[in-house]
């Protein structure tokens, strides 16, 4: 059994207008370790999965399906038992890291609060630990910089603030939400390289939601493309790029630059992601597909293996040699 294992995970949310279907029967497992990428255009479920899992969902939405993490079943759990493997086990990055910092209160309080709550340390010694958790992301002068507010930090080091407080009680899981989409191109690099060396020290499993495809590219073991609240691809990052399998992944990477491809036009997925309240019947990509079938307008494709690389699935009606 994997270390994350989510099946069937199924999220509606009620609104006066109707059943929004924003996440639709989703299968990924995630081994101690490793770096899962979520990638789908806007709207298409990444965040309301991983918020399923951490029993964030607003009031409105419902999960049900299984999300098994670290041996035990965690989806709709609620109370101290949530609280406490959000705490010490699972942390999450969010896109804005003044969405989980309290702009009221000085870096040092917020940070020694998480430990001398969680992991029962003294004042002192949680504001040392914190201490060298900002050294650790590289927040220079560390010691005195602790005593700052959140709005005093630029953008960059205000994500670093937000990755060390999550880091405190050593996760085994973290998830980062768009955790660079804010920040330049120079901050977003040394970001990632953040995480990467973070997940090598502690063995820490990462799953990181991006629109961004070059960023997945370097820093990920497996990916997971997502399209109108389905997986429509997943495998090895190496596979799902190397060969993209699905009409939606292959119009995703063929919108990326490419400095390899001097010359060749930048295409684009025409149309617009669906709306999640009116699903189309079949497959969800089928309006914007320019492959699709008869049958792709009323037959939900299965999630499937590509039968060319172990771990590497598919779902589409049409078949890989058809697609060209
Ligand atoms: N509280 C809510 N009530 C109704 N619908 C919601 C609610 N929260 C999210 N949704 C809908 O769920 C769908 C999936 O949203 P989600 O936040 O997972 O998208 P996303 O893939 O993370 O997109 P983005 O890249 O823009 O962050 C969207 O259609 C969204 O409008
Ligand atoms: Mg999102």
């Amino acid at each position: 059994m994997s270390f994350l294992e989510v099946n069937n995970l199924n999220v509606e949310f009620d609104t006066a207008d109707g059943k929004v279907r924003a996440v639709n029967n989703v299968n990924f497992s995630l081994e101690e370790g490793k770096t899962l990428a979520i990638v789908g255009e806007s709207g298409s479920g990444k965040s309301q999965t991983v918020f399923a899992m951490m029993g964030l969902l607003a009031h409105n939405g419902t999960s049900v399906g299984s999300v098994k993490f670290d041996g035990n079943e965690i989806l709709n759990l609620t109370g101290p038992e949530l609280n406490l493997i959000r705490a010490e086990k699972m942390a999450m990055i969010f896109q804005d890291p003044m969405t989980s910092l309290n702009p009221y209160m000085r870096v040092s309080e917020q940070m020694a609060e998480v430990l001398t709550h969680h992991r029962g340390l003294s004042k002192s010694d949680a504001v040392k630990e914190s201490v060298a958790m900002l050294d650790a992301v590289q927040i220079p002068e560390a010691k005195s910089r602790i005593r700052m507010y959140p709005h005093e930090f630029s953008g960059g080091m205000r994500q670093r603030v937000m990755i060390a407080m999550s880091l405190l009680c050593q996760p085994k899981l973290l998830i980062a939400d768009e955790p660079t989409t804010a920040l330049d191109v120079t901050v977003q690099a040394q970001i990632m390289k953040l995480l990467s060396d973070i997940q090598k020290e502690f063995g820490t499993a990462i799953i990181l939601i991006t629109h961004d495809l070059g960023v997945v590219a370097g820093n990920s073991d497996d990916t997971l493309v997502m399209y109108g609240g389905q997986v429509m691809e997943i495998g090895t990052t190496e596979q799902v790029y190397a060969n993209p399998t699905h009409p939606y992944t292959q119009g995703l990477m063929s919108a990326v630059p490419r400095l390899d491809h001097d010359g060749t036009e930048l295409t684009t997925i025409p149309g617009n992601p669906p709306n999640m309240m009116l699903l189309p019947e079949g497959c969800p990509f089928c309006p914007r597909c320019k492959f699709a079938k008869s049958e792709c307008k009323t037959k939900v494709p299965e999630l499937i293996f590509t039968g060319t690389s172990g771990s590497h699935y598919r779902a589409c009606n049409v078949a890989v040699e058809e697609l060209v």
